[in-house]
């Protein structure tokens, strides 16, 4: 009896630690790495392929892109340091890109942003939102690790 009071103790122990180990590489696993250069020029050639298109060549994003299309929907906004890319933490961007915006702004939302889950890889997503964020001036990029680390602590505090 009492040895496998033990035995469960020991296998509820090896799955919270499981849990822990697995909950945290997720979110180690999307932090955006604009200093490592592999990633980064991984990132440029997929942004060229999958996002150039809307978010333009030099991340300059679409014309008047914070005044409504005909269709009522929203342009592509700038990835550079004059649109607010950069004012999201990293999970905020990655869920983005990865599920589109309906994922902040409701299934109804109407966008012409694609979910790119299934297209590209997670690991993927991350190239390419840290080939963006390597882009920003550096004011830019401690703001944003700042807000990363604001996230993080709110994340703690949540669970
Ligand atoms: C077909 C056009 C199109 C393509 C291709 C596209 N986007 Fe977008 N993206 C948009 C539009 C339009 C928005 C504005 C969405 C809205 O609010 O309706 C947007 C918004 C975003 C946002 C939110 C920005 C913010 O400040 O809130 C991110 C992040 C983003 N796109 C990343 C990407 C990435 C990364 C790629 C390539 C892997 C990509 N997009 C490809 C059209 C596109």
């Amino acid at each position: 009896m009492m040895r496998n009071v033990l035995i469960l103790v020991a296998v509820v122990a090896v799955l919270l630690g499981y849990q822990l180990y697995t909950h945290k590489s997720e979110v180690s696993e999307r932090a955006l790495q604009p200093k490592n250069e592999q990633i980064v020029s991984q990132g440029q050639a997929l942004y060229m392929a999958h996002c150039a298109s809307c978010h333009g060549d030099n991340l300059e994003g679409q014309e008047n892109w914070r005044q409504r299309l005909a269709s009522g929907r929203l342009p592509a906004p700038p990835h550079d340091e004059t649109g607010h890319t950069w004012h999201h933490d990293d999970e905020a961007l990655f869920n983005v890109t990865q599920y589109g915006p309906q994922y902040v702004a409701g299934a109804d939302y109407q966008s012409d942003m694609p979910s790119f889950e299934g297209v590209i890889s997670d690991a993927e997503i991350v190239a390419v939102l840290s080939f963006i964020k390597s882009t920003w001036p550096a004011k830019a990029q401690a703001t944003h690790d700042e807000i990363n680390r604001r996230s993080e602590i709110t994340r703690q505090q949540q669970n």
